[in-house]
């Protein structure tokens, strides 16, 4: 009897196991994914997982190395020789292909048999004191040839002869001030500024317009110096000077050429017409110091256009009494010169949507060396393609194509981009999801930034999620905060090869770098900027001693790009551009409504802008809840919801372009106007309001504001439009 209760009672347990694990097995089995595609993308995140993993910080270290042994500035030889090594290399990795696109471009070289440089002259024209000929060559690399001295690109012959008259950062606001506060007219007298804040070429360019003959720029210490000079610390020395292109193009690419690709078609554009010439901050100390004792005349300036050298800063014009007679001359003889240029374009080809492409692009030409910029951007997308490379060989490929994207001459002022974007502009607005930019991958050792456009911001949540940026404490000179701080939310600005791409081509774009705290840290970029003094030990003894800051950018734009090409759906998400339009409109009104009585008086208002956003924020919203129950195995259902998130940002793109700005033709985002490396938010608005206190017409200026604001309204509304489903 026991035995037998005992045999019933392990029956009945094996039944309920069974039928337990039965219930189980069949819930599992009904659960199981219907769809091929939702398991693509779990596919996909594990090879997401090996991609990121195999990128290797010894590895970035030694491309580091190897692209930074010799100058390779565009238009050289050894750019060239670069390139090809490039190619060859990208090849060997596994790429199906690999191509060279030359281009012949405007670039601008000093005269080697006639060096560039200023000089203080007496009443006879004999030359007093002569500035530097070249920064004084950092150690182990004094055998080096070809290292061209420091010059502003573009700059305009001549060897004009006046007073000096200092104008802090050269911004539009320090030249109101001079011309408005202090009555100081700056037509026929040489400008000098400092270096920083804005975009060289504004400085020039606001010379230019206020009748300057020529300008100097110079890297005060307060501005590229904190703890101590290379070699012994990252900032910059005093015999360093900025190397730069002096452009102010607009968006136009080859100067030559602007709106067409460097071939045949020939259209000369406004190049500088005054000389420009930068200088290191030991010169004007010398300039001081030297045996005539010559200082600045004229006021003492406001505090904040006081820097950090030691001498007294003076306003001028020109010297003080006793040196009175005293003039400043530039000897510019740089040459403008057509050269060829050579972008590698590397490619991908996607598995199942090879008509659409993902780029990753960075410049590899550099003013010297390259040390930080362009080439910790350059190994960093070298060993994106590595990694890309060892995925293709175990079997796997990406559902949209990848382009990898090695540009020159983006020094000249993103000519080989602008070029390869211009030629191709067709295919790319029909066929290109998304741009990710790859320039300087550090400037700073404080946290990651990432800026990018609002569609992107979500993404680049996931992917910080996945970069394990907890490695990154150890080692750092600094105190590290380890997070990922990212900064979606900034503008893009321009200042790199992402510009024709999101801000005429309408692409969806973004950049990820190391960089500064912000907060603390005041200088523009980083101290040795475009100096000799930018070498591999730079990076090596200061910015990245364990390369993981270098691999956290690598493991941020590659994973940007995988998930862009691998995902079944766009990772773009609308609602985000939905949130930021919101922003910006209130910024925006925020700054017309600073002229409440004119607003009044000439009819302007704001409020179709803010309908139009309204309605955007709502067609958004509905189209990612339609997305929630999209028919994930119906390839065509996909392929129309992945065209419209593809799409979304051309549809901000006004083809007339923003006013005097053709090449412009973001309304949501293009560079300020005063300043070319920051971003502005509807710029067509922004400029508009620009000064408008000070317009001679009122009724005209608000009358352009109001075809700004309709012109905005109308395209937000018309991108809303294209988010909704189809009829
Ligand atoms: C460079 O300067 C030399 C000496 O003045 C001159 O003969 C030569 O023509 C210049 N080169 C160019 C390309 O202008
Ligand atoms: C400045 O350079 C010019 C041209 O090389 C030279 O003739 C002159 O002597 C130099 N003056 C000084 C003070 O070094
Ligand atoms: C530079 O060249 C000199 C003479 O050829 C040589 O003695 C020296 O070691 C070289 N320096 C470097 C850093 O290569
Ligand atoms: C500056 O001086 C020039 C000529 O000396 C004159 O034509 C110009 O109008 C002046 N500019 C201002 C803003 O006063
Ligand atoms: C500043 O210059 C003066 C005179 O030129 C000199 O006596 C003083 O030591 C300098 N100060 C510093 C901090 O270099
Ligand atoms: C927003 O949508 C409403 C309702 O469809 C429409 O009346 C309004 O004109 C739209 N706003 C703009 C700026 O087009
Ligand atoms: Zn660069």
């Amino acid at each position: 009897m026991k035995t037998e209760s005992r045999l019933v009672q392990w029956i009945c347990w094996l039944i309920v196991i069974t039928s337990f694990f039965l219930t189980g097995f069949i819930i599992g089995w009904f659960a199981r994914p219907t769809s091929t595609d939702t398991s693509h993308d779990a596919g996909s995140r594990r090879h997401l997982r090996e991609f990121l993993d195999e990128m290797r910080a010894e590895n970035i270290r030694d491309h580091l190395r190897k692209f930074t042994r010799l100058p390779h500035l565009a238009g050289t030889e050894q750019n060239l020789q670069l390139a090809e090594q490039i190619k060859g290399e990208w090849l060997a990795y596994g790429l199906d292909s690999v191509e060279m696109v030359p281009y012949d471009v405007l670039l601008s070289y000093p005269n080697i048999s006639q060096p560039n440089y200023i000089s203080i002259v007496d009443e006879l024209g004999n030359e007093m004191f002569n500035t530097s000929l070249s920064e004084p060559v950092p150690e182990g690399y004094e055998n080096v040839s070809d290292i061209v001295p420091p010059y502003s690109a573009f700059s305009a012959q001549g060897q004009p002869v006046g007073d000096l008259v200092y104008v802090n950062y050269g911004r539009t606001e320090d030249f109101f001030q001079l011309e408005r506060e202090m009555g100081i007219n700056v037509t026929g007298k040489i400008v000098i500024v400092r270096y920083g804040n804005v975009f060289r070429g504004n400085k020039v360019k606001n010379a230019m317009l206020h009748g300057a003959r020529g300008i100097i720029m110079f890297s005060d210490p307060a501005d590229y110096c904190a703890p101590g000079p290379y070699p012994d610390g990252w900032n910059l020395p005093g015999g360093g000077a900025q190397r730069g292109n002096v452009l102010n193009l607009n968006g136009a690419g080859d100067p030559l050429t602007p709106g067409y690709p460097a071939k045949g078609v020939c259209v000369r554009v406004g190049l500088p017409k005054i000389p420009v010439h930068p200088i290191g901050y030991h010169d004007p100390i010398r300039a001081y110091t030297h045996n005539s004792c010559v200082n600045m005349g004229g006021d003492i300036p406001p505090n904040n256009w006081k820097g950090a050298l030691n001498v007294s800063y003076r306003i001028g014009p020109g010297f003080t009494d006793s040196f009175s007679t005293q003039k400043v001359r530039m000897n510019i003889h740089t040459n403008n010169q057509v050269t060829r240029i050579y972008n590698v374009i590397g490619r991908l080809r996607g598995a199942v949507e090879p008509d659409r492409y993902v780029i990753l692009g960075g410049h590899r030409d550099a003013w010297v060396f390259g040390g930080i910029d362009p080439v910790t951007g350059a190994a960093v997308v070298h060993e994106s393609v590595r990694s890309a490379g060892k995925l293709l060989r175990k079997g796997w490929r990406p559902r949209r194509s990848i382009v990898f994207a090695s540009w020159d001459a983006e020094e000249f002022g993103l000519l080989g981009s602008t070029e390869w974007a211009e030629e191709n502009a067709k295919v790319l607005q029909e066929r290109a999801v998304a741009y990710i930019n790859a320039d300087s991958a550090i400037e700073g050792m404080y946290t990651l930034r990432i800026d990018c456009t609002p569609s992107l911001h979500t993404l680049v949540y996931d992917i910080t999620k996945q970069v394990n940026l907890n490695q990154l404490s150890i080692n750092c000179l600094f105190q590290d905060y380890t997070v990922a701080r990212c900064f979606p939310g900034s503008s893009l600005g321009s200042g790199s090869d992402f510009e024709a791409y999101f801000i005429r081509l309408g692409i969806a774009a973004g950049r990820a770098r190391y960089t500064k705290n912000r907060k603390t840290e005041r200088y523009s970029s980083y101290p040795v900027y475009h100096s000799v003094y930018e070498t591999f030990e730079l990076v090596e003894r200061f910015y990245d001693p364990s390369f993981r800051k270098l691999r956290a950018v690598a493991q941020v734009r590659g994973g940007l790009i995988f998930l862009l090409a691998d995902s079944q759906l766009l990772p773009l998400d609308a609602s985000q551009y939905a949130g930021s339009l919101t922003k910006y409109a209130h910024t925006i009104a925020q700054l017309g409504q600073k002229h409440p009585d004119a607003l009044v008086k000439y009819g302007v208002s704001f409020d179709s802008l803010f309908s139009a956003v309204e309605n955007f924020t709502v067609a958004a919203r509905d189209f990612h809840e339609r997305l929630t129950t999209l028919d994930r195995t119906d390839p065509i259902q996909i392929r129309m919801v992945n065209d419209q998130l593809m799409y979304l940002e051309r549809a901000f793109v006004d083809p007339l372009g923003l006013p005097g700005r053709p090449f412009y033709r973001h309304v949501i985002f293009a560079p300020s106007s005063h300043n070319k490396y920051a971003g502005e938010s509807f710029p067509g608005i922004y400029d508009a309001l620009f000064d408008i206190e000070r317009t001679a017409n009122p009724k005209e200026a608000w009358d352009e504001v109001r075809r700004q604001i309709s012109i905005a309204a109308f395209t937000v509304q018309a991108a809303a439009m294209t988010l909704t489903p189809p009829a």
